[in-house]
């Protein structure tokens, strides 16, 4: 007898950003963060699972090549999962028995070369189909905590709308979880540009920087314990009371600190480039030159920029980035990408004379335009589902 789910997971982008752990193997952070969760209209991770008794071994397959198995993370998900299905004894509701083997096929619906959050969805994803596989999914704060010991910020793609993983004091994780602060229809204003740097060198991983960065950075400390607190607090307010003035601010100022703190670690980390100072360089004085915040950006473990800002904004924001980065000749068509169109427009002379910086051309790949989204769906037909009756791949 064979099971199998198919479900679809989240990008999430934080914009209280989660870095250090206190726990490598439980994967606990050094302080609490907050996202929003990305339309999976534009970015999402499909995953399907499917168990049987007569399967040799675990296996799966990512974006169409097979992977190993052993991987640790993988297994300590797979290991709770089981564990979970075993104390429920859910095999008796149906359920694939614990021994039975699984096969896990996911693919992203975006490049992963492009160095997106992919890991985020891709663990939100797996995790989520699994807990529908085995019947454990009932509750979701349980599932958050399933997929954070895949990738920390997996667990903030367990819900849609701007979400919160509160870091928990316990030694074994159990209180560490992610929770919806507001969902996806609250603050329908907002919309997302994500900035996508040509040119990616391999940076240094997020697991490998953030341990180095907590062995060796004092200043990561004072941020986790003496600024965090505060910022969550007034972050979830702005949120809550649609103030993008101080969400804005906020952003900025918690994407700075990250990138002080990586500056701080010893061998620094530098995840900026050219490109992206020069997307904050334009942004700051373009905030400057309004009188108040009208877009907000904030940088991961790389140098693409994602900029959260009220719908009223985005052609102008559009139209600054096509003016001060524009694609290269002859890629005009596919440089925006996204739900709605942004025309191309000519931005009023008195912005650009306040922004004064040179043009930086053919140093954005493109500009992905989204919004915040729902959370993981499952997808119950079975033309979705990405196994063969005989749980291999289908081409
Ligand atoms: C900069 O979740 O990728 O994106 O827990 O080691 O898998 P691991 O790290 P990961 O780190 C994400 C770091 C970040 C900030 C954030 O998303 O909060």
């Amino acid at each position: 007898m064979s099971h199998a789910v198919t479900c679809t997971a989240p990008v999430n982008i934080a914009v209280i950003k989660y870095w250090g752990k206190r726990d490598e193997e439980l994967i606990l952070p050094i302080n609490s963060s907050l996202s929003g969760t990305l339309s999976q209209d534009q970015l999402h991770a499909r995953t399907s699972v499917m168990a049987r008794a007569d399967f040799a071994s675990d296996a799966i397959w990512l974006n169409g090549k097979q992977e190993s198995i052993e991987n640790p993370r993988l297994q300590n998900c797979l290991r709770e999962i089981r564990k979970l299905a075993a104390a429920k004894q859910t095999h008796q509701q149906g359920a694939p028995l614990p021994t039975d083997k699984v096969h896990i096929c996911s693919v992203n619906n975006f490049p992963t070369a492009a160095g997106l959050a992919s890991s985020a969805a891709g663990y939100a994803c797996l995790v989520y189909a699994l807990a529908q596989l085995y019947k454990v999914g009932d509750s979701l704060a349980e599932v958050t905590k399933l997929a954070r010991v895949g990738s920390g910020s997996a667990c903030r793609s367990i819900y849609g709308g701007w979400v919160r993983w509160v870091m928990g004091e316990a030694a074994d994780g159990s209180d560490s979880i992610a929770e919806q602060v507001v969902d996806e229809h609250h603050w329908p204003e907002i919309e997302v540009l994500i900035l996508v740097v040509s040119d990616h060198k391999k940076t240094t991983s997020s697991t490998a920087g953030m341990q180095t960065t907590v062995e060796t950075s004092s200043l990561v400390k004072h941020r986790a314990d003496k600024v965090v607190p505060q910022r969550m607090e007034d972050i979830q307010n702005a949120i809550r009371a649609r103030d993008f003035e101080t969400f804005g601010r906020i952003t900025m100022q918690d994407s700075n600190q990250f990138h002080a703190v990586c500056l701080d670690t010893y061998p620094p980390i530098t995840y900026l480039n050219d490109v992206s100072r020069g997307i904050i360089d334009m942004l700051t004085k373009y905030n400057a030159h309004k009188g108040k915040i009208q877009a907000a950006y904030t940088f991961d473990a790389g140098p693409n920029a994602v900029i959260y800002l009220p719908r009223e904004n985005v052609n102008e924001v559009v139209n600054l980035v096509r003016h001060f980065f524009p694609p290269a000749v002859g890629a005009e068509a596919a440089f925006v990408r996204g739900f709605r169109d942004v025309p191309a427009a000519p931005v009023d002379a008195a912005t650009l004379q306040a922004i004064n910086r040179s043009v930086f051309a053919d140093s954005l790949k493109y500009v992905m335009h989204t919004r915040v989204g729902s959370g993981p769906q499952v997808l119950s037909n079975d033309a979705d589902c990405l196994l063969d009756a005989s749980g291999n791949p289908r081409l």
